[in-house]
């Protein structure tokens, strides 16, 4: 929290926007994202790759954040997004978000999902496995269409993050696997249908990575398969894509690096390779998520109950939790609080900011240093913009929250609160029994 955050009232402010007000206005909890601030890592993105006259895509990982509005935004500052189901795919299309710019992943894609994808002409297929490359093959013959692809590939490095969030490791259950020859094999199924045009490969090796040195060997690998790929079957990398995992800053004790810096790093290591092969250099592509939306998107809580017992670290209870913020319970992630009628306030106690779900480990913040705070406050947990609302449930039937963008002073809602009818719009009455 830096003085630009706080206005004239000495309340926290978000690109203009009173955070009270907006707690006030659209009740709580309350998802808010800082809009010029997602524009502006687009911008970073871009301009790193733009002085480096190199050729990419940002295609932005839609499963940190995703509705209608998003993927509008993200139309509008020019990017691709990367989809991983046909529910991604079909709020995109609601959006207006033109399928030629989405990628489509995943590891078990099925035959529905990827006729949708085919018969919308998705710009390319993350081709994951086998079982795909035979779907593929039949959905381009039955709808008589063509698709490109591109090859995941498990590159086999180990990204230093938390378990659950890796996915480059040789034991993964993504891609095709480098090292014993299935990169090949899979590459000659797919060239050899001439409906199926196949533009290069793609690895991720996990998320929330905060140091380079994971990507420039990757992209060392990448740069290998390319060089291989051309000797051994004349064909040109047209594409490498290296992913998506920069790391955001979520507390102070993390490291931090700007996002576009594992980029330029990128860059750099695949310059020199692509001069040492004497290859052309392919267009990059990348595929971040929480460095666009994680930092630019908090969520405001009202505070209600506090338990305290002498001996025992107090308890103070917010009107949301593991439904709309599982990251806490399920990776051990943490996060900073700050009064948003009063961010300046100085730390009294350390409380454990926990939730209204009935579970002990409805947690959100093991060790909260926080002002004095009584029920009625507004309270901001920070940089809860990706993976928050898009891992969200209905558990104990709470309602998912609204969204709000903001952008300069001005506030749209962009996803209204879910209602108790929402809740039961999808049941029917039982009919068995008597
Ligand atoms: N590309 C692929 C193929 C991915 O699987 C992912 C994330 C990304 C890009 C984007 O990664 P990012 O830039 O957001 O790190 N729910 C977890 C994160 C799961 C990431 C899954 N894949 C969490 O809350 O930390």
């Amino acid at each position: 929290i830096t003085d630009n955050d706080i206005n004239a009232d000495g309340h926290l402010q978000i690109d203009g926007c009173d955070a009270v007000e907006l707690a006030h206005q659209f009740g709580t909890p309350l998802m808010v994202y800082n809009v010029s601030a997602i524009r502006d890592q687009f911008h970073q993105f871009n301009k790193i790759f733009e002085q480096n006259d190199i050729d990419y895509e940002i295609s932005y990982a839609s499963k940190a954040f995703a509705n209608t509005a998003m993927y509008q935004l993200v139309n509008q500052e020019g990017g691709h997004i990367d989809v991983v189901s046909g529910g991604e795919i079909a709020v995109a299309l609601h959006a207006g978000f033109p399928a030629a710019k989405m990628s489509f992943h995943g590891n078990n894609k099925s035959l529905e999902e990827l006729r949708l994808a085919i018969q919308n002409h998705v710009g390319v297929i993350m081709v994951d496995n086998f079982h795909e490359i035979q779907l593929i093959n039949q959905v381009v013959e039955e709808l008589d269409e063509t698709t490109n692809v591109i090859m995941r590939i498990t590159p086999g490095i180990t990204a230093h993050t938390h378990e659950f969030i890796q996915t480059g490791q040789v034991d993964s259950k993504f891609g095709f696997d480098l090292a014993s020859g299935q990169v090949e094999k899979g590459f000659e199924l797919l060239h050899k249908n001439p409906r199926v045009h196949v533009l290069g490969f793609h690895a991720h090796i996990g998320s929330q990575i905060s140091s380079p040195d994971g990507f420039n060997a990757l992209a060392v690998k990448m740069m290998q398969l390319a060089n291989k790929f051309n000797t051994e079957y004349d064909f040109t990398t047209e594409v490498l894509d290296l992913g998506g995992g920069f790391g955001i800053q979520y507390v102070s004790t993390d490291g931090y690096l700007a996002p576009e810096k594992f980029v330029e790093s990128i860059i750099n290591t695949i310059k020199e390779q692509a001069s040492q092969y004497n290859l052309q250099i392919p267009a990059i592509w990348i595929e971040p998520g929480r460095s666009i939306v994680g930092s630019a998107g908090l969520t405001l809580y009202t505070v209600g109950s506090q338990k305290r017992v002498d001996g025992i670290k107090p308890y103070v209870a917010v009107d949301g939790g593991m439904g709309d913020n599982i990251r806490p319970m399920l990776y051990d992630a943490e996060y900073e609080v700050v009064s948003a009628n009063n961010p300046r306030a100085q730390p009294v106690e350390e409380v454990r900011l926990v939730g209204k779900y009935c579970e002990s480990g409805d947690v959100l913040i093991k060790n909260a240093s926080v002002p004095s705070l009584t029920a009625g406050d507004v309270v901001a947990v920070l940089d809860t913009g990706a993976y928050g609302y898009s891992m969200a449930s209905n558990y104990n039937l709470n309602l998912k929250p609204a969204i709000v963008f903001v952008e300069k002073g001005k506030a749209q809602l962009v996803t209204k609160r879910q209602s108790f009818e929402n809740l039961y719009e999808l049941d029917n009455n039982l009919e068995l029994g008597d």
